[in-house]
């Protein structure tokens, strides 16, 4: 049998396996109710545009809804014959009201109506992902208030280089899921015009009222040209593109979580609810939660890639590779908010080891740039000069095996016979974070004034 929505010209239906490789029921269902929200407003501007008689806007809505009601109420049978979202709920529409459910498709093309559908799928998620962020920075910048004075060792190269604060480091988080929330609201504002009426391609010759339908769906205005409306998936590589940055964010901070939660770190521990014992192994807590966030990025990363190749060099205006904007889409950004909730369990729950983080922080000669810096201020050196003496200094020290504090001052004297008692004072990693003052700077201080407007600008 011939495709009852489009089959007139068609003697036979199509092969097993075109129908299979053709369908995206299976996936595009999830937007039944963009697609049905999409319907009410067309058919709400069709009755006001007098391009369709009362009777059969109010039949066609009171139609629409208890088809939403059905696939809400989880009995409504998806059929793979009818190919999509789109076709499955004007098949029941037609069953429900009758021929009249046929004039719902006036002035209005599946082209559009799935550009609208993924446009306000996108819209709602990236506002949801914005939510989740925002309760990551939450849970981050807490953690920071509470810990703003725990010293830690701050890195470069993986290499302990100067002490910071846990607290610090958390805000450091906050800051990129900050930029990444701009992103996310930067994706909504470009997306908001809506494509519907736009038609097949070229426009509709009916007098549709497509600022109407705009501000019914909640966009800002209708887009400006029917070819782009139905060839642009700028929206979905925008969202994937901010989910992508995102994620690597995530990642890195997951990353971090498995390196500290090992035995040989034991920065910090992760509770019972985010980590799972092993088969073997009965002393083992592993991380599978942040290996998880830190893997994730990679089917992320790969829906952008993914759907940049199916969007290059594709002619105007819409071409069926348009239908693969779905999967990925769909499941990166459910990726991406798992894995927001993932890490903000994570941080609630997170217990740093401060006496651990602090004699890591004190090791590896992490004050030596406070010493360099005490040269320069106090005795005036120059501070090339002054990272000379200090490398001589830590030298002395690691041939000893001990921390620059734990240095005479007539060995310290020795490299610089100026140097006097109030220099003990900065080589303690409590004096060298506290130090730090400058905007920005780890100072304790500085990392609860943060920590406080964070959460308040956060509510
Ligand atoms: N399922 C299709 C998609 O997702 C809907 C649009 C189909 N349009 C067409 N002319 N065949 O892209």
């Amino acid at each position: 049998m011939s495709n009852r929505m489009w089959g007139g010209r068609f003697a036979s239906g199509p092969a097993e396996i075109m129908e299979e490789i053709n369908a995206s029921i299976g996936f595009d269902k999830r937007l039944a109710p963009q697609d049905i929200r999409g319907s009410l407003a067309h058919v709400a501007m069709l009755g006001q545009a007098g391009i369709l008689p009362a009777e059969d806007v109010a039949a066609i809505e009171a139609g629409l809804k208890s088809v939403r009601d059905e696939i809400e109420a989880g009995t409504f049978v998806f059929k793979r014959e009818l190919e999509d979202i789109h076709m499955s709920v004007e098949s029941r529409l037609t069953e429900i009201v009758g021929p009249a459910a046929g004039r719902l498709h006036t002035a209005r093309s599946r082209n559009d109506q799935v550009a609208t559908d993924m446009k306000l799928w996108v819209r709602d998620t990236l506002d949801s992902l914005d939510q989740q962020a925002a309760d990551l920075q939450r849970a981050l910048s807490q953690t920071a208030l509470k810990h703003a004075a725990t010293v830690m060792p701050g890195f470069t190269h993986l290499q302990s280089a100067q002490p910071v604060t846990f607290g610090h480091h958390c805000l450091a988080y906050v800051e990129m899921l900050a930029r990444d929330r701009g992103r996310f609201r930067d994706a909504r504002a470009r997306l908001n015009e809506c494509p519907l009426g736009a038609a097949a391609l070229a426009g509709t010759s009916f007098p549709i009222d497509r600022h109407a339908t705009a501000a019914a769906l909640g966009f800002d205005r209708p887009t400006a040209n029917s070819l782009d409306s139905v060839a642009d998936r700028d929206f979905a590589l925008e969202a994937l593109a901010a989910a992508s940055i995102c994620a690597v964010h995530l990642s890195r901070f997951a990353e971090e979580l498995v390196v500290w939660t090992s035995a040989q770190f034991n920065f910090v521990r992760l509770s019972d609810g985010f980590t799972t014992g092993s088969s073997i192994m009965p002393q083992k807590r592993n991380p599978d939660a942040a290996e998880l966030v830190r893997a994730k990025s990679g089917r992320i990363i790969g829906a952008l890639t993914g759907l940049l190749i199916v969007m290059k060099g594709l002619p105007l205006a819409y071409s069926k590779d348009m239908q693969e904007d779905k999967e990925g889409t769909f499941d990166a950004l459910q990726a991406l908010s798992l894995c927001l909730a993932a890490l903000t369990g994570m941080v609630q729950d997170l217990e740093p080891n401060a006496e651990v983080l602090a004699r890591a922080a004190g090791s590896g000669y992490a004050t030596a740039t406070d010493l360099a810096d005490w040269l320069v201020r106090e005795l005036g050196l120059p501070f090339r000069q002054a990272h000379h003496v200090t490398g001589r200094l830590v030298g002395v020290a690691s041939a000893k095996g001990v921390g620059l504090e734990e240095l005479s001052l007539a060995e310290l004297q020795e490299a610089e016979p100026r140097i006097t008692d109030a220099v003990y004072a900065v080589l303690g990693v409590g004096n060298s974070v506290a130090s730090r003052t400058s905007y920005g700077g780890t100072a304790p201080d500085n990392v609860r004034r943060q920590a406080q407007a964070w959460i308040e600008r956060l509510g």
